[in-house]
């Protein structure tokens, strides 16, 4: 596979850390230090699946190519308003992308989906399944935080990123792991209870919930782990890597992976600080400012790595 266009698209509300403190008892000191973010962007007056057209419009317009040529739709969430019909697929509409022969599918594998997604785009391209596939990674978590808890609400924004890949060789290696740990982050969807329900004390609608240090530590050796893993087996060295794009959960957690790789503060570029946890979104929000910025060049190797939610993980090498 090889990226040809990324895309982006933020919702207009910007919200500072100030703003929060005047709701809840949390403030800019504290929500800085624990994690690095100052502001988060929130869907107000935005349709979230607006947000995704767009992001993914962005991507089809800078990789030369028209809606049409997409034969395949793939879209990363966890969070937003449809658990049916598929995020992909309301995109697909949204692009005026008739179809029948583009097929659409959503993945959700949390934070991790992005780079889920583009190893998939490479089987599917590989095996001769799609030419074209547009992987769209939107999430609107905000909408899951309970906002009169502290613990959660202060960490995510909403956003949504997206990128064309067609047949090429830029993919160096992938590892993705996954590791059954149901309850370091959960959140159940709203349910009713049917007549014939037995149990006492269904679940109709929680916030989202998460052992946060817990998480913190998986974070960090995890990364650490597949990092060093992947490049040893790519026959690299973690200093061929021209740029490390980490999701965006926590400065912190970034922070000690970088320190534990001994490797400059400049190959890591952040986003965190101003968008918060964009979920998925926050590794393809970063490839899209690097491109269009000037920063990431034709011809460098980017590392990906991912965790969350599952638990799961995922590492991508890539020549850009
Ligand atoms: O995409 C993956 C999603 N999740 C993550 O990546 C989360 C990973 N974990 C983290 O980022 C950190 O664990 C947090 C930022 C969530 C929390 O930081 P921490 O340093 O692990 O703090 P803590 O949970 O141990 O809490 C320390 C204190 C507690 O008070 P007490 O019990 O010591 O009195 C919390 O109640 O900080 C309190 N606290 C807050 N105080 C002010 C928790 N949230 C807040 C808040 N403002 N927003």
């Amino acid at each position: 596979m090889k990226i040809i266009g990324t895309g982006s698209a933020i919702p207009k509300k910007t919200v500072t850390n100030d703003m929060l403190s005047e709701f809840l008892d949390t403030s800019d000191e504290w929500i800085t230090e624990r994690t690095g973010i100052k502001t988060r962007h929130i869907i107000t007056t935005e349709r979230f699946e607006d947000l995704a057209t767009e992001a993914a419009s962005r991507a089809i317009d800078a990789s030369g190519l028209c809606p049409d040529d997409i034969d395949y739709i793939i879209c990363s969430n966890v969070s937003n308003l449809y658990v049916t019909p598929h995020l992909a697929a309301i995109v697909q509409n949204g692009l005026g992308i008739k179809g029948p022969n583009c097929p659409t599918m959503d993945v959700n594998v949390a934070c991790v989906g992005f780079v889920y997604g583009l190893d998939l785009c490479d089987a599917l391209l590989s095996t001769g399944r799609a030419r074209n596939i547009l992987l769209v990674a939107a999430e609107e978590c905000t909408r899951f935080c309970d906002w009169t808890d502290r613990n959660c609400s202060v960490l995510f924004g909403d956003a949504a990123a997206a990128v064309v890949v067609t047949k090429g060789d830029s993919l160096v290696a992938s590892h993705l792991t996954s590791v059954p740990m149901p309850d370091v982050i959960v959140y159940k969807n709203p349910m009713e209870p049917t007549p014939f329900e037995t149990r006492e004390g269904i679940d109709t609608h929680k916030a989202l919930e998460m052992k946060g240090r817990e998480v913190f530590r998986n974070a960090v050796t995890s990364a650490t782990r597949d990092i060093s893993q992947i490049v040893e087996s790519a026959g690299l060295s973690l200093d061929d890597i021209d740029h490390f794009l980490l999701h965006q959960a926590n400065l912190r957690i970034n922070e000690a992976i970088r320190e534990k790789l001994n490797q400059p503060e400049s190959k890591f570029p952040t986003n965190v600080q101003m968008l918060g946890n964009t979920s998925s979104a926050s590794i393809p929000l970063l490839l899209d400012s690097g491109v269009r910025e000037g920063r990431i060049r034709r011809g460098d190797t980017l590392l990906l790595s991912a965790f969350g939610a599952g638990f799961v993980t995922g590492v991508i090498i890539l020549k850009y």
